[in-house]
């Protein structure tokens, strides 16, 4: 007897009823997933939560043949009944429950059903369908496996946190403002009017405070909140693994987290290789074009600016003499692209801000065409070919402008390329730390310096003596775990030195008042003894998703909101009473 059937209405669970049970009488419950009149005999196929079980109604038994009759999809009932193999013949070896059948000879309906809106087990059913009925989305198999496995994972996140030390600790929603950056959600205080709550965008300054408590070591699967602009793998609230640990270095945290990750992919199978590749920051942008590289395909950008300085070809070598770069990409197979085609990559190019795209095509044969290709020697066009490791068939893309925008630029197309000609294995799995992020950006707007994550990010040691000089130089411990070009996960060292702490203040403009007034209980806390501490965050929804190999993440949220932050089965957000307003002292304009 399996776990659902103990202390349950039933015997069986449908999934679980195979030739060990061959004589067995059973009572099972679940749901109607089909029923079918096959000459004199009904047959229902009995879903629950553990699969499917054929049960076969002859007329021999009157009762329950004429209250099958009158089952439709997706009633809840209640049978008896005896299991006995299936006939030669009619054995499914699809099914876990193929070789058998149960012999009803008693049926109760639970329950009716109205007729669902889509076939439970229909496929491409329209996603605002799925939502606006999402208990029936929940009932198909595909969305059971994800948030089973959804479940998996945090099972295995909590044993593996549970086995080395750490303490699961909640944090409160209602609180202050948090500096992660995004937009807050607020929440009205009633009893203190014209004061607000602001939702948790993490749980980061709780979480710190904790290591000064003396935790350790903390994790929480903890809701966190950010009003912005949703995407396939952003919703407006998502569910972190967030954890922090005291007397840890970098080396340290990276290798235990590791072992975390290991762990969660055994669920699925994939083995991951440790210790887990890393790369600094500046290397993915030179090389990827961007912070989050995926590894899964090639299509490393090359610098050419040293071959094409001395070239005739003017937008290259004028671009070179004033600091700039040269880069390109070659892409494998396309050099058979058509003008159009490649007018296509060059307006996308554009549209990331590349003034222009030079190409050139080398033809399977052996041909090269291109409209620079005047411009340049033979032996610098094959020095060219050589630095990008191109072979005949492929097409060349070469954006000059200043080195990080040329690498960001044909870093998107080689995304873009990837996907367009399908360079993506879609079992590969490639992890990646990206560490050594820049302590700061560059806020151009307010004309200062802007920390890149948050003010508390600890710069690396050997870097401190820049900040007084080249302070956008400086690289800090912190972290991100990539799985194929996804953020997964991030974090770093923070700083516990309050001289430290102050210089990072003034150096992004922030005095003392104004950090008191955002960060002030941490800072206060700091006073008291706050030990060497550092952590991270894993997007649990994010992790799921990969995990499964799901292009979104709703396909791993129960209830998730659509692209304009609406939940189309509750109908949040919603408008309020007048009362509710006036308790709230809100007036709407
Ligand atoms: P960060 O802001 O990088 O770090 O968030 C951690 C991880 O959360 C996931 N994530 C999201 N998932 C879905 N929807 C969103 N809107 C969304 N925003 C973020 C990402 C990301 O890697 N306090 C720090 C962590 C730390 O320093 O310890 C933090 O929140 O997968
Ligand atoms: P032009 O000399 O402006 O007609 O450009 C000649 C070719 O160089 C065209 O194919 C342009 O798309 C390309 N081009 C122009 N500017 C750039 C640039 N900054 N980077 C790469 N290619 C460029």
């Amino acid at each position: 007897m399996d776990e659902l059937a103990r202390f349950a209405m039933r015997t069986n669970t449908c999934g679980t009823v195979t030739k060990n049970n061959l004589g067995d009488e059973v009572i099972l419950t679940g749901w109607v997933h089909t029923r079918r009149d096959h000459g004199g005999l009904v047959f229902l196929d009995l879903r629950d939560r553990s699969g499917i079980v054929q049960v076969v109604v002859d007329p021999t038994q009157h009762a329950a043949f004429e209250t099958a009759h009158t089952i439709r999809s997706e009633y809840v009932l209640y049978i008896t009944g005896r299991v006995k193999e299936r006939p030669a013949g009619t054995i499914n070896p699809n099914l876990p429950t193929g070789e058998v059948e149960v012999e009803a000879y008693n049926i109760k309906i639970l329950n009716k059903s109205k007729t669902p809106p889509f076939e439970i087990d229909g496929t491409s059913v329209d996603e605002v369908l799925r939502l606006k009925y999402r208990y029936l989305d929940l009932r198909r198999a595909d969305m059971q496996h994800n948030l089973m496995t959804r479940h998996k994972v945090v099972t295995r996140v909590r044993d593996y946190l549970n086995n080395n030390g750490f303490i699961e600790i909640e944090t409160p929603m209602l609180t202050k403002s948090t500096p992660e950056g995004a937009r807050d959600f607020l929440v009205p205080s009633r009893l203190q009017p014209h004061h607000f709550y602001a939702l948790p965008q993490s749980p980061q300054l709780f979480k710190q405070v904790l290591m000064v408590a003396g935790f350790e070591r903390y994790y929480q699967l903890a809701r966190a909140f950010r009003d912005e602009d949703l995407r396939a793998d952003r919703q407006l609230e998502h569910t972190q693994i967030d954890m922090e640990m005291s007397f840890m270095t970098e080396e340290g945290i990276l290798e235990l987290v590791e072992g975390m990750v290991r762990d969660v992919f055994e669920i699925a199978d994939v083995k991951i290789p440790t210790p887990i590749q890393r790369m600094t920051y500046d290397e993915a942008i030179h090389r990827y074009g961007c912070d989050k590289p995926d590894l899964r395909y090639g299509m490393e950008i090359e610098d050419i600016s040293d071959i094409v300085e001395k070239a005739d070809f003017k937008v290259f070598a004028n671009t070179v003499k004033n600091g700039g770069a040269v880069r390109g990409i070659a892409a494998p197979g396309c050099g058979t692209f058509s003008r159009s085609r490649i007018d296509e990559l060059t307006e996308f190019a554009a549209s990331n801000g590349a003034k222009g795209l030079a190409w050139i095509a080398l033809e399977p044969e052996g041909n090269v065409r291109s409209p620079i290709a005047k411009f340049f020697r033979e032996d610098q066009i094959e020095a060219i070919i050589k630095r990008l490791k191109a072979n005949p068939g492929d097409l060349l893309l070469f954006v000059a402008d200043k080195p990080v925008k040329a690498s960001s630029i044909l870093g998107s197309l080689r995304i873009k390329l990837a996907d367009q000609i399908g360079l993506i294995q879609p079992d590969v799995f490639n992890f990646l730390w990206l560490v050594d992020f820049p302590l700061f950006g560059w806020d151009e707007d307010e004309n200062r310096l802007d920390p890149n994550h948050h003010p508390f990010t600890m710069p690396r040691v050997e870097d401190i003596p820049l900040l007084d000089t080249e302070p956008l130089k400086v690289r800090s411990y912190a972290y991100d775990l990539i799985i194929n070009g996804t953020e997964v996960g991030g974090g770093s060292l923070r700083i516990y030195d309050q001289g430290l702490q102050e210089k990072i203040f003034e150096l992004i403009g922030l005095n003392v008042e104004e950090a008191r007034e955002k960060f002030g209980f941490l800072l206060e806390a700091f006073e008291y003894g706050a030990p060497p501490h550092g952590g991270l965050a894993f997007g649990l929804d994010r992790l799921v998703a990969i995990l499964l190999q799901k292009k979104t993440i709703r396909e791993v949220i129960a209830f998730p909101k659509t692209q304009t932050g609406s939940c189309l089965m509750s109908g949040a957000p919603d408008t309020v009473t007048e009362q509710q307003l006036r308790e709230l002292h809100i007036k709407l304009s």
